[in-house]
């Protein structure tokens, strides 16, 4: 169920064992490093508590338009933004009129709400069983 996209979408955001995208955290380990509580608070409330350094930031230019996502970088010549869906965006500094962070995790609050309450069980354990976890490294792509 991780693994499929269309459920639940996990994997396109976030990387485990070296599978997945990386918009949020990397979940590799999460069976050692979140408890049970953890687990599901981070599925049903992610914005109750933003991990650090994947807080959402709000970009407005000065003609008045806006972009949402992750701070990925910020130089003299601008920001660049990553939204939820990978995309990656880039505001000149010399265009940008306020860059704001927000309380709203870019994990969307229903995530998980397409699951029957049987699915959401497995996966909450799923990100608890070490053993699965790590059977993904036979997925993962070699590294070079
Ligand atoms: C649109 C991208 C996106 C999707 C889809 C998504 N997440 Fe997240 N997730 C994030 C981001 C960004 C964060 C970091 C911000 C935060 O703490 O809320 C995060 C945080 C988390 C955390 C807490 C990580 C930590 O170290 O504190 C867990 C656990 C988690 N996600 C699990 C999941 C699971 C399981 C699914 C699928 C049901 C999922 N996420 C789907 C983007 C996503």
């Amino acid at each position: 169920m991780f693994l499929n996209n269309k459920a639940v979408a996990c994997i396109t955001c976030h990387k485990l064992e070296g599978v997945g995208g990386n918009i949020g955290p990397d979940l590799t380990r999460v069976w050692e490093t979140h408890s049970l509580e953890k687990s599901i608070e981070s599925m049903l409330e992610p914005s109750k508590e933003i991990k650090e350094g994947y807080q959402t930031f709000v970009a407005t230019t000065k003609a008045g338009k806006t972009a949402t996502g992750l701070r990925v970088a910020q130089n003299a010549e601008g920001v660049v933004l990553r939204d939820a869906t990978g995309k990656e965006v880039m505001i000149p500094a010399n265009d940008l009129e306020e860059l704001q962070p927000t309380k709203k995790s870019l994990m969307p609050d229903d995530v998980v709400k397409h699951l029957s309450y049987r699915e959401f069980l497995d996966l909450v354990a799923f990100l608890r069983d070490r053993r699965t976890q790590e059977s993904l490294r036979a997925v993962a792509p070699k590294k070079e």
